[in-house]
């Protein structure tokens, strides 16, 4: 089986939690301490093997697209200032190794149809899809640096996976599936945002999949779905009568940064472990007493001291 080198990343959604921060900037470009949060993607595909960064933009593309350009301007000024810091930073966006494929998703007809479009690209190998505003940080390893290593013994289409509580199936696809060991199903059947009454489990699909390129076939075939769209859980779900598929519930705290609540506690916890503002802000944050106790300053001197 091959190795997994391509990651699909579908920028082309409208982000209309996010209105109207998103009206002409995609919200993958909203910044968590001073990273937007498709560069927080694009890194952890880097650190997992990828090599070919596949982005599925729409509308508003042109700043995803020369955030990975070179600044070539500002990088002349930098050098004449002599400012090397800021210049490495700026260089070190990723490496040059790696290459950047922009597409255009001409119309917003959901994220199945924005992963289809990646297939010129992809051709006929296994690929990762990375929602960049599922934002997870991890202590050892990344979110898809796990996946893959699954992947490269498993040999099938992998989901990765969370449990969420009960309260919160709606919003998800969800997974009923047989356990192979600890944190690793077998998926029997897989729903989209289910009543809590009709929900298999509370195992839910988060933004990372490694895919078969199957599912660009079934993906032709699916019709328009839930929210007039088409849904990648529908053919996941075809893909499940064809071919093994597992659910992986990966290790690492994951923020849903398309919502304004997950994007703040991201902001927080980012802060609290960034190697420049995370004393000066945590003394900030007992200032303000919003703490209470010194939960935050236990969890973030200990991370940082992991490093
Ligand atoms: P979401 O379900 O979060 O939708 O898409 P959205 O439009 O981005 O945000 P809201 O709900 O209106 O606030 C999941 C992922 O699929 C991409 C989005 O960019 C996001 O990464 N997507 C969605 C596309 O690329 N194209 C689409 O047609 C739909």
């Amino acid at each position: 089986m091959k190795k997994i080198k391509k990651a699909v990343f579908p920028v082309a959604g409208m982000g209309t939690r996010f209105l109207p921060a998103t009206k002409a900037n995609p919200k993958e470009m909203l910044p968590v301490v001073d990273k937007p949060l498709i560069q927080y993607a694009a890194e952890e595909a880097v650190a997992a093997g990828i090599d070919t960064l596949i982005f599925v933009t729409g509308r508003n593309k042109r700043s995803i697209e020369d955030h990975f350009d070179t600044a070539y301007e500002m990088e002349r000024e930098l050098e004449a200032r002599g400012k090397e810091k800021m210049l490495e930073i700026l260089r070190g966006i990723l490496p040059s190794s790696v290459k950047c494929v922009f597409i255009r998703q001409s119309e917003a007809l959901g994220l199945g149809h924005a992963v289809l479009c990646a297939r010129p690209v992809v051709n006929d190998e296994p690929f990762a899809v990375i929602l960049a505003d599922d934002l997870i940080n991890f202590s050892e390893k990344p979110c898809l640096s796990q996946m893959v290593e699954v992947f490269n013994y498993q040999h099938c289409s992998i989901l990765g996976t969370q449990v969420v509580p009960k309260e919160d199936v709606s919003s998800y696809g969800i997974v009923d599936g047989t356990e192979v060991k600890p944190g690793l199903m077998e998926v029997n059947g897989i729903v989209e945002k289910p009543d809590v009454k009709d929900a298999p489990s509370t195992t839910a699909v988060v933004g990372r999949y490694i895919l078969t390129p199957r599912i660009f076939e079934l993906l032709e075939e699916t019709e328009r779905g839930a929210g007039n769209e088409i849904q990648l859980t529908d053919a996941i779900a075809a893909l499940l009568s064809e071919q093994r598929v597992l659910s992986y519930n990966f290790e690492g705290r994951r923020f849903d940064c398309g919502s304004k609540l997950g994007y703040l506690q991201a902001q927080v916890e980012f802060a609290l472990e960034h190697h420049e503002v995370a004393d000066e802000f945590r003394q900030y944050l007992k200032e303000l007493d919003f703490l209470g106790e010194d939960k935050v300053v236990k969890m973030a001197s200990k991370k940082r001291r992991a490093k």
